[in-house]
């Protein structure tokens, strides 16, 4: 057993800036399945929103965050969000991070549903220069212990409390025991077929906070980012939505200019509304994909805002100063997860979640554009607060929380059978448009699956194991969406098309018997406050 006072799991923003927060006291373990730059942080193009602008203001950023969020958002949260912005930024740039800046002033873009300039931006790769910093200062500290290829199974879980996780790491297996247990797996674009999420996005966390009977919400809102590159070959690279905040144009494959048709807000209306727009306009024209044309923004503010984007583009033979990207949506941002309260606690007492993973609330039915990354270093603020508030708890010596002996693994022809089924069933029956009948048809299959991947020889390897994960988060997913008979924000059911203002609460998933059972056991709770 190896002893922490926090153990932090997953090196995305959310987690690389929690274990920054924590006192330096306090002995941190970092956990990270792959390497310490693997994360959808790392891959994110447009920026971070923050009320920086004299033009701008807290209420603006406020209100354009409910409005996107379809009347789901936690009020006190998204506050919350909007007013330590400024500060978290200012520690962003304190650490080293270089954002652009335009006349010595920091710099800063325009996306869907902002009613100001408030995206600060380092280029098209903003991920890569958080993580860069986050990074760097990190591995200069020496209480934080960062552990790559360390991928967390499940929770330590006793006398109602979580002691920690049980981990695989060169190829031991071991119970990692801490006071403060932090998840910051981010989010499961895996279970989609088209995502622009990295291959480590497999919903862990949420997985094993469902396992653990933690309480889960809202997990019908996947949001379907509306430009992600299509072209065979190629990976489904995201094609920034500033793209469009600088004025690209979408066209169909008529040639013509269409958002206006479907949204007054044009290029600009919230991501839900293009996404579904460019769905029904491939759709009319039979088309597998539209296109995003970037000739009016000129080649200068190509060179200087988009060089990420052309180059990743030129690899695969798209001249973006000449012609258009050929783009179609993709899974891209799961507004539920673990629910939170205001300094990240989870239901189960010990444990915390932050990040994508995490539920505080503030995104509702659909995320506001960049309000993501700020998210991240929000609550992990908060949860080192409200950590070291609390003080480091003795860890039980008596707790034994399990076998780590690893079994015989199972059939690796059946997991990869699974593996590659999962996302095309999530895609089809529950992707930009759902019904009854795909939705039920589909969840009979992954409660078949779901049957299988319980058993014991399922928790040896990682491809099993998250595998596993998937197969839980798809349940989560399937479960909530066949609940859910309205449309609000990203969750659009073609057999409820309208908003039922009955349905204005979140979908608490909550305890093993969910995973187990139909509808009945899906609850829902009046919104807070
Ligand atoms: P991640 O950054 O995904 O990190 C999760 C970490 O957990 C990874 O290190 C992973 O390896 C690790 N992990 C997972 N499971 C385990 C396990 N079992 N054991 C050990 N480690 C584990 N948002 C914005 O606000 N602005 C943007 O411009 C923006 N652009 C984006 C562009 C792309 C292409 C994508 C995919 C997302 C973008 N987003 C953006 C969304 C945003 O990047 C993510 O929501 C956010 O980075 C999530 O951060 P996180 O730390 O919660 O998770
Ligand atoms: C993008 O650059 O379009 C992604 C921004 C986000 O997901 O918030």
């Amino acid at each position: 057993m190896k002893e922490f006072d926090a153990i932090i799991v997953g090196s995305g923003a959310a987690g690389l800036y929690t274990a920054l927060q924590l006192p330096s006291d306090w002995r941190i373990a970092l956990l990270t399945k792959e390497n310490l730059k693997l994360s959808s942080s790392q891959w994110a193009q447009g920026g971070i929103a923050a009320v920086i602008d004299p033009d701008d203001s807290f209420r603006l950023h406020v209100e354009d965050t409910l409005r996107a969020g379809a009347g789901l958002c936690e009020i006190e949260a998204v506050n919350v969000l909007v007013e330590e912005a400024p500060a978290r930024i200012r520690e962003l740039i304190d650490l080293g991070v270089e954002f652009d800046r335009y006349q010595g002033r920091l710099a800063v873009t325009l996306e869907a549903a902002h009613s100001r300039r408030r995206i600060l931006h380092a280029a098209d790769a903003t991920g890569k220069e958080l993580v860069r910093a986050l990074v760097e200062d990190v591995q200069s500290q020496p209480h934080i212990q960062v552990i790559e290829e360390a991928l967390a199974i499940d929770l330590a879980v006793d006398s109602g409390r979580c002691w920690g996780v049980l981990v695989e790491a060169n190829g031991r297996r071991e119970w990692y025991t801490a006071s403060v247990t932090i998840l910051a797996t981010g989010g499961a674009g895996q279970a989609f077929a088209h995502t622009t999420n990295p291959e480590v996005s497999t919903g862990d966390g949420i997985a094993m906070a469902a396992r653990a009977g933690v309480a889960i919400q809202d997990m019908e809102f996947v949001q379907f980012h509306p430009t992600a590159l299509l072209k065979p070959g190629a990976p489904r690279f995201l094609i920034s939505e500033a793209v469009r905040g600088e004025g690209a144009h979408l066209l169909n494959l008529a040639g013509e200019r269409f958002m206006h048709r479907y949204d007054p807000k044009g290029e600009l209306a919230p991501r839900d509304v293009v996404a579904r727009s460019i769905f029904a306009e491939m759709q009319i024209g039979g088309d597998p994909y539209v296109l995003l044309d970037l000739k009016p923004l000129g080649e200068a503010v190509i060179d200087h805002r988009f060089p990420n984007i052309a180059q990743v583009c030129r690899r695969y033979d798209i001249d973006i100063y000449s012609e258009p990207i050929p783009v179609a949506p993709a899974a891209h941002y799961w507004m539920g997860g673990i629910v939170t309260d205001l300094e990240g606690r989870t239901s189960l007492n010990g444990l915390y979640a932050v990040g994508e993973s995490a539920s505080t609330g503030v995104h509702g039915a659909n995320r506001l554009a960049s309000n993501s990354l700020l998210e991240c270093l929000v609550f992990a603020h908060r949860i080192a607060a409200d950590v070291q508030r609390l003080g480091k708890q003795k860890i039980q010596e008596v707790v034994h929380f399990g076998p780590t002996a690893l079994g015989k693994p199972c059939d690796p022809a059946t997991v990869d059978r699974i593996r590659s089924e999962l996302p095309w069933l999530c895609w089809q029956a529950c992707g930009i448009i759902r019904d009854h009948q795909g939705l039920t048809a589909a969840l009979e299959t992954v409660r078949a699956w779901k049957h299988l991947v319980q058993q014991s020889d399922w928790t040896v390897g990682r491809n099993a194991l998250e595998t596993r994960n998937l197969v839980f988060v798809a349940e989560l997913l399937l479960n909530a969406a066949l609940f859910r008979t309205e449309s609000r924000g990203a969750h659009y059911r073609r057999d409820y098309p309208e908003t039922d203002p009955h349905w204005a609460v979140h979908t608490l998933l909550t305890g093993e018997s969910i995973l187990q059972s139909p509808l009945g056991v899906v609850k829902i709770r009046p919104l807070l406050g």
